[in-house]
């Protein structure tokens, strides 16, 4: 969604902000925009589509200052264009604002201000909050001031950031709910405010992360933290380990393919430091429950959103096998509206790996407030959804940057795998046999990760045959059922296929009757304890004269007789085969969309992190 920079600082504002705001690119946006406060004039500059078109139109006019602030607009209200872009000004052109969220009552709000004699200028919903300050700085007030009191005023979740004339020594940022990050970068006579660390990763480490109702007035020297009712708030800063190298497309074509090949890495990551073997043992340094809290849980309710959805159903299969506990996954936006049944013996897992994503964020809140403890599997550090937890259990997968997501999803998977140890161990449905077997598997797998990774499986071949194809279906059954989905969601998403995923046994219910030659069947089926089941109904594809791309287990001389062509992954336990599965899948989409020519890390109308409801 929507990117905030902001800077104080010696340095030239322009080029920091622009280059934080390139960092921010893989969240989708329309359009792009950036004020510096500038020999006592504020210069702004926007423009519509990639920052590339920014950075022409700074180059024409580069504005010079020490202090600015930058947006990319993801388009909500008013369509993609340059004077709806942010920054917006107020009618002197002395305060300037940037804005994520939505100001849900901007009608009547507008409707007041230009009774008050406001001009606005854009169809944003955004101009009503740079009016609003307007307004109450009229009387004098600081900038900090109208602003705390403009915020009162709105309905909604939001990040602002503000910048005056008046004041021309600082920002003032704030953050209202949930419309993502607002994090504060602290550096040697700079300081710097992002929606997203990895803006300001180049800079400094050392962060701050506003929650809600706070407001931070951001100067060189640092910045000073105030609730919303003008109350002061102790902030504590946080050493951020992230690497800004890992960042990079280091030699890739795309940062998709770079976090592809990076998997192995990330699933090592996030097991690290957290198993014991001999005495077995899982731990989770984030999470404070002892085994008997662990204990007291008698179901488990998990959330997420498209891909972090489906490492819920795969989870689903490994906590029910390996804990014996039921569990119930849900779309994190449907949770909310279906009165759910949730009690302090529940636990209540979000998986999402931006913690950001509005639609989980809420649905922790509505868990929380029906007595459930809630547990973050999540892999931004100091997101809202790992400070609003119970309890956090981070991946470790390092940014990604992609807007689709793969390592992250492999990393949910481990830590979810771990989760399920975890609870089998508490709740004793594993023996220290079981348990030190399971630990083993899951250390020798970004090993066999690794090995698929390296295989030649003829993918690009596969993009050069297919690459015309309208529709795909995805097949599988079980455990790798949601691999399927995941493969068809990977597809649509940057090669704009139409892609379906289905439970294999399903397909004589219905899609059947949609084999034929022009529509590629993908149809998962490894060795395990539906396999032979899997089979049958895979063969019905190719009695009916469908096109088969089988994804089975090497040596599997049955699938290759039957399969158009094969793909190969070695064998491991049944409730890991789904992160050897994902990646022949996630490399098909990616050269399927690279073949068709669309641009992989940044699909059209998608966002990173999705903080609109
Ligand atoms: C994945 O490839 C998608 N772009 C999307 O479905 C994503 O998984 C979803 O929006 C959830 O995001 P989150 O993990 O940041 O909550």
């Amino acid at each position: 969604m929507c990117g905030i920079v902001g800077y104080v600082g010696e340095r030239d504002a322009t080029r920091i902000v622009f280059d934080g705001l390139k960092r921010l690119e893989y969240r989708g946006y329309d359009s792009a925009g950036l004020a510096v406060l500038s020999d006592g004039r504020l210069e702004v500059r926007r423009s519509v589509g990639k920052l590339a078109e920014l950075e022409r139109v700074l180059d024409r006019e580069p504005p010079r200052g020490t202090v600015g602030i930058g947006h990319t607009r993801w388009a909500t209200h008013g369509k993609p264009s340059e004077v709806n872009a942010h920054p917006h000004l107020d009618c002197r052109g002395d305060i300037v604002v940037i804005h994520n969220g939505i100001v849900e009552n901007y009608v009547e709000l507008r409707q007041r201000l230009r009774d008050q004699g406001h001009v606005f200028r854009s169809e944003t919903d955004t101009e009503v909050i740079v009016h609003l300050v307007e307004a109450f700085a009229a009387d004098g007030a600081s900038l900090d001031e109208a602003a705390r009191r403009a915020l009162r005023e709105l309905r909604g979740n939001h990040a602002i950031v503000l910048m005056s004339l008046r004041e021309p020594d600082r920002l003032v940022a704030a953050r209202l709910g949930n419309a993502g990050g607002v994090t504060i970068g602290l550096g040697e006579g700079e300081t710097f405010v992002a929606s997203d660390l990895t803006a300001i990763l180049d800079h400094t480490r050392t962060m701050a992360f506003l929650d809600d109702r706070e407001m931070a007035i951001v100067t060189r020297d640092g910045f000073r933290c105030v609730g919303l009712d003008g109350t002061p708030v102790d902030k504590s800063t946080t050493v951020v380990s992230w690497d800004p190298v890992a960042a990079a497309k280091g030699g890739y074509k795309h940062f998709m393919l770079k976090e592809i090949y990076e998997q192995p890495r990330a699933v090592s990551d996030t097991i690290r430091g957290r198993v014991n073997q001999g005495p077995a043992s899982v731990r989770f340094e984030g999470v404070p429950w002892t085994d008997a809290a662990w204990r007291r849980f008698r179901r488990v309710l998990i959330v997420g959103c498209g891909t972090a959805w489906h490492a819920g159903l795969i989870a689903k299969f490994m906590l029910e096998d390996l804990a014996r506990v039921p569990v119930e996954v849900d779309y994190a936006d449907e949770f909310r509206y279906r009165n759910p049944l949730a009690d302090a013996e529940t636990l209540f897992v979000a998986v999402t790996q931006s913690g950001e994503t509005v639609d989980v964020l809420v649905s922790m809140a509505e868990a929380r407030q029906r007595g459930a403890k809630v547990l973050a599997v999540v892999n931004a550090i100091g997101s809202q959804a790992a400070r609003a937890a119970d309890g956090v259990i981070y991946t470790h997968a390092g940014p990604e940057i992609g807007v689709a997501s793969t390592k992250a999803f492999t990393a949910h998977l481990t830590a979810l795998y771990l989760l399920a140890l975890k609870l089998g161990q508490a709740r004793e449905t594993l023996s220290n046999d079981q348990l030190n077997q399971a630990i083993q598997r899951l250390l020798e797998l970004p090993h066999r990760m690794g090995d698929v990774l390296s295989r030649d499986q003829g993918y690009e071949d596969l993009a050069n045959r297919y690459a015309k194809c309208r529709d795909f279906l995805f097949l599988g059954r079980g455990i790798n059922y949601p691999i399927a989905l995941e493969g068809a969601l990977k597809l649509k998403e940057i090669s704009y296929i139409h892609a379906e995923g289905y439970p294999a046994g399903e397909m004589k219910h219905g899609p059947i009757a949609l084999i034929d030659e022009e529509m590629p069947v993908v149809a998962i089926a490894v060795r395990d304890h539906v396999y032979e089941k899997t089979l049958n109904n895979v063969a019905q594809v190719k009695s009916r004269g469908g096109v088969l791309i089988g994804l089975g287990n090497d040596g599997d001389d049955t699938l290759a007789a039957i399969s158009d062509h094969l793909l190969n992954v070695p064998e491991t336990s049944e409730h890991l085969t789904p992160l050897l599965t994902a990646l022949p899948l996630q490399l098909l989409a990616y050269y399927l969309a690279d073949r068709r020519g669309c641009d992989v890390d940044q699909p059209r109308n998608l966002a990173k992190s999705v903080t609109v409801e």
